[in-house]
């Protein structure tokens, strides 16, 4: 595996591979000098599948030139570039070990970290949304959601879009997807079709396809290719506590007209009340210190305790402590 060493002399040595895209390697490497000498990175390098097509390194660049332009929290950091005796670009981002896709697989997450998932990754779109000219990343889903304690991180922004002009609006040739089929969006089909700019409320839609997903545990998208309309299964009831309120949000969310779709900027407040709710009901009355009184929340946690539970749901702990 090549030894990395960027534009500002930091070598990162690799330690192994972390999984490979259609234009690009990921390596988890050490940086063995300079201020982080010690810390484990992610470099992701360019490296097609096959040989290089029209618009691929451009699709690489893309990434690169949007993440060091970006500064949020649920937002991948990058670090560190350069480029490898051969000439292959790579860029240095924080190791992210556990995606979404995994922690949603293997149970661990309650209500109220869904709740603050959905609730920091629409902080990102709001941001992103923002940037001038507005970003959309174009392929929100589990596997390029990270998860580490209480943060999610967004990455993978091999698909973004931002129209800068006629170079960047062109769309890579040669076998990149326009958008992952199961979280495909009305204005992604649309953009594939022909070629309509994609907004930001496409990936407002992607993630309630991600936050159905995390509350129900199904992707309520049916199979279907680039150009088959999008059309969403109904929503489940479920003993989720809050469920009425959480999947009206969810519905906001993945409305199939754009311009009835609530912005992320107006979506935020709404699950934000949802996650004050939630946090304040899980706070168990030993954690509550002498002379905090609140049996009405009280009341519910028990009764929710005792209540069945369906799904993705049954793993909720109501007992822990507040969350902020
Ligand atoms: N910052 C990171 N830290 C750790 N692993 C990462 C990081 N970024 C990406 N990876 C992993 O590297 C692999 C390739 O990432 P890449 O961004 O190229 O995704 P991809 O090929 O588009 O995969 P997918 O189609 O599943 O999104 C994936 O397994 C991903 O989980
Ligand atoms: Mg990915």
């Amino acid at each position: 595996m090549d030894v990395f060493v960027s534009w500002r002399d930091i070598t990162y040595v690799p330690i192994r591979r972390a999984g490979a895209g259609g234009i690009g390697k990921v390596v988890v490497a050490l940086a063995t000098n300079g201020p982080n000498k010690g810390v484990l990175f992610a470099v992701k390098v360019f490296s097609p599948r096959s040989s290089e097509k029209s618009g691929w390194k451009q699709a690489f660049m893309r990434e690169v030139h949007v993440l060091r332009d970006c500064h949020h929290p649920a937002i991948v950091r990058v670090f560190d570039e350069g480029i490898l005796g051969d000439s292959r670009p790579f860029f240095v981002m924080e190791y992210l070990p556990v995606t979404l896709s995994e922690a949603m697989k293997d149970g661990s997450l309650d209500h109220v970290e869904r709740i603050n998932i959905v609730m920091q990754l629409l902080s990102a779109l709001d941001y992103l949304s923002r940037r001038d000219p507005y970003i959309v990343h174009r392929d929100i889903k589990p596997t390029n959601i990270f998860w580490k304690a209480g943060s999610c991180v967004l990455g993978d922004f091999g698909l973004v879009f931002q129209d800068l002009g006629a170079v960047a609006t062109d769309q890579p040739k040669g076998g990149i997807p326009a958008m992952a089929q199961r979280y495909r969006t009305p204005e992604l089909v649309e953009f594939h079709v022909n070629g309509k700019k994609p907004p930001p409320a496409s990936d407002v839609f992607q993630l309630g396809l991600v936050a159905t997903e995390l509350f129900t545990g199904k992707n309520p998208l049916p199979h279907g290719g680039p150009t088959n309309a999008v059309t969403l299964d109904s929503l489940p009831d479920l003993a989720t506590p809050d469920w009425p309120i959480i999947k009206a949000r969810l519905n906001e969310m993945t409305v199939v007209e754009t311009e009835a779709r609530l912005p992320a900027s107006r979506l935020l407040p709404l699950w934000l009340d949802l996650y004050r709710t939630a946090a304040a009901r899980r706070q168990s009355p030993r954690q509550r210190g002498p002379g905090t009184h609140a049996p009405a929340v009280h009341a519910a946690a028990v009764s929710l305790r005792q209540s069945p539970t369906q799904g993705p749901t049954s793993n909720e702990d109501f007992g822990s402590g507040i969350m902020d």
